[in-house]
């Protein structure tokens, strides 16, 4: 299974991105084809002004399309996820996600904005069309201590947290047929409760 891993963070040493590196570690172990997407790595005047055209926004968009998994990790930026990957998400086709199952990781300054990542980004992420978005992981900052060379290092609750999602990705995204399309219903068989 190829699994894309977005890192969100504007920032060159980030959290967010520590904990996709411990996920990546995961998953190698697990023999997974790894991608990764660093949105700060993308033209800025591309991604403001949505030119999908360029190279680097149409390189990363392929990216997107070409997984069958993907794990998004973003900071928490005034009680919602980073404006950086709102721009990339916003340039992506309405059903980019479709067929796909998502782990959505965040970090924050403190633990009261964990809920960032069920009021925020799983609405987009669903809008998208993923077809399966699992339980997310949020670490505070706390948890994600630099060691003595100055390198992010997760705490152990965030390490056994990331072992049960990477368990739970791999599971629900083996599952998935390839295709990942829902069958169409018949308007017939629609049930409604209005
Ligand atoms: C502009 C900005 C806004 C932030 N807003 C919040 C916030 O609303 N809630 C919170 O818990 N942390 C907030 N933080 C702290 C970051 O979410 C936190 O330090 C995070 O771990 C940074 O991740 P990164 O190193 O991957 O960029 C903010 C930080 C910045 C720079």
């Amino acid at each position: 299974m190829s699994v894309l891993l977005i890192a969100g963070s504007p920032s060159e040493h980030s959290r967010s991105a520590a904990l996709l590196d411990e996920v990546s570690s995961r998953l190698g172990l697990r023999h997974a084809l790894i991608d990764r997407l660093h949105i700060r790595d993308l033209s800025p005047q591309a991604l403001l002004l949505a030119d999908v055209g360029h190279k680097s926004i149409a390189r990363a968009v392929g990216q997107v399309a070409a997984a069958r998994a993907l794990v998004v990790s973003t900071p928490v930026y005034k009680a919602a996820y980073s404006g950086v990957l709102k721009v990339f998400l916003d340039l992506l086709p309405q059903t980019a996600l479709q067929g796909k199952v998502v782990l959505p990781l965040a970090t924050g300054g403190s633990p009261h904005h964990m809920l960032a990542l069920d009021y925020a980004l799983r609405p987009v992420l669903q809008s998208l069309a993923a077809r399966h978005i699992l339980p997310g992981v949020y670490a505070s900052d706390a948890q994600i201590p630099k060691d003595g060379e100055g390198r992010y290092q997760v705490s152990q609750d965030i390490g056994d947290r990331l072992d049960d999602a990477v368990n739970t990705l791999l599971h629900e995204g083996l599952r998935m047929p390839a295709t990942g399309a829902f069958a169409s219903v018949p308007f017939s068989q629609v049930r409604c409760s209005v």
